[in-house]
C-alpha cells in the first residue's frame, strides 16, 4: 500500500534552543489509514502538524532535520500552494481559518489561487459542500454560522483542493456532540476514499475511528498502546 506521507528522522529546535522540541520521528500513513496522535499538552502535536503540512519550514522558522515527504517529494521543495494540494489541515478553531463573508467564496478560495478554471471550480465548491452536508450554504456568512457548521465549511474548504492526505489538529475540540459525529463520520468516508488521515486529539473517545494511534511524549513519537489510563497518569 502506497504511503501519501511519511516522516524520516523528524527534529526539530525552536529558534535559539539547542535541545530538540522532539527528534527521531518516524512515521508513514498509508491510503486509507486514520493514525491518531495523543500527546500532553506542550508536547508538540501541534508543531508536529505544522512540519507534516510544510509550514515548517516554508513558512514558520527554527531548525527542521529530517524530512517529509508528500509522495515521492520533499515538503523543502514545495511551494505553499503546491503542499495544499496534496495535504489540507484543519485546526482547532475553524475562526482561524474562515475569511469570506461567504461560504462558497471561502471553499474557492484554494483552487482560485491555483488558477483553476471557473467551471472546474464551481464543480469542486459544489462537491465539497455535498461531501460535507452544507449544499444549501453556499450564500450563507461563515462567520454567523455554529461551531460545527464552521469547522465543517473549514474542511469543505480542504477538500476543494482535492489533497490526498488530511491532518485534523484537535478539530474536533471545540464541537458539541452533534458536530463531533458529522465530522467523525467524514473522517470515515474520507478513510474508505484513500485518503491518509492523521487526527490529533485529547480524547480518546474520538480515536475509535483511528487505525492506530502514537503517542509524543518527551520528545518521542512511539506507538501508543491504548492504555488510556496509563495516558492519563503522564
Ligand atoms: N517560538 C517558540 N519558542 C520556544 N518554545 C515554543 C515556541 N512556540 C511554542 N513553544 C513551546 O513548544 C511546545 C509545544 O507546543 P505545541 O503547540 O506544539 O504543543 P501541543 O502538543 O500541540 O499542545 P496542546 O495540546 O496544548 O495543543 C510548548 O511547550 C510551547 O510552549
Ligand atoms: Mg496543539
Amino acid at each position: 500500500m502506497s504511503a501519501p506521507l511519511r516522516i524520516r528522522d523528524l527534529a526539530y529546535f525552536f529558534c535559539g534552543q539547542d535541545r530538540p522540541l522532539f527528534s527521531g520521528v518516524n512515521l508513514a500513513v498509508r491510503a486509507g489509514e486514520v493514525v491518531g496522535i495523543v500527546g500532553l499538552s506542550g508536547s508538540g502535536k501541534t508543531t508536529l502538524c505544522h512540519c507534516m503540512s510544510g509550514i515548517i519550514p516554508l513558512i514558520r522558522g527554527g531548525d527542521m532535520h529530517g524530512e517529509v515527504l508528500l509522495g515521492e517529494t520533499s515538503t523543502r521543495d514545495l511551494t505553499p500552494p503546491r503542499v495544499a494540494t496534496r495535504l489540507g489541515i484543519v485546526f482547532q478553531n475553524p475562526d482561524t481559518q474562515l475569511f469570506f463573508p461567504r461560504v462558497e467564496d471561502e471553499v474557492a478560495f484554494g483552487p482560485e489561487n491555483l488558477c483553476v478554471p471557473v467551471e472546474e471550480i464551481d464543480r469542486r465548491v459544489s462537491r465539497a459542500l455535498h461531501t460535507v452536508g452544507l449544499q444549501e450554504f453556499r450564500e450563507r456568512n461563515p462567520h454567523r454560522l455554529s461551531g460545527g457548521e464552521k469547522q465543517l465549511v473549514a474542511l469543505a474548504s480542504v477538500l476543494s483542493l482535492q489533497p490526498e492526505i488530511l491532518i485534523f489538529d484537535e478539530a474536533l475540540s471545540q464541537l458539541d456532540a452533534e458536530g463531533r459525529k458529522r465530522i467523525l463520520a467524514l473522517i470515515e468516508q474520507m478513510r474508505d476514499q484513500g485518503k491518509a488521515v492523521v487526527m490529533v486529539e485529547h480524547n480518546p473517545d474520538n480515536l475509535g475511528v483511528a487505525d492506530r494511534t502514537m503517542l509524543l511524549h518527551d520528545g518521542e513519537l512511539t506507538r501508543f498502546d491504548g492504555e488510556w489510563h496509563r495516558f492519563a497518569a503522564l
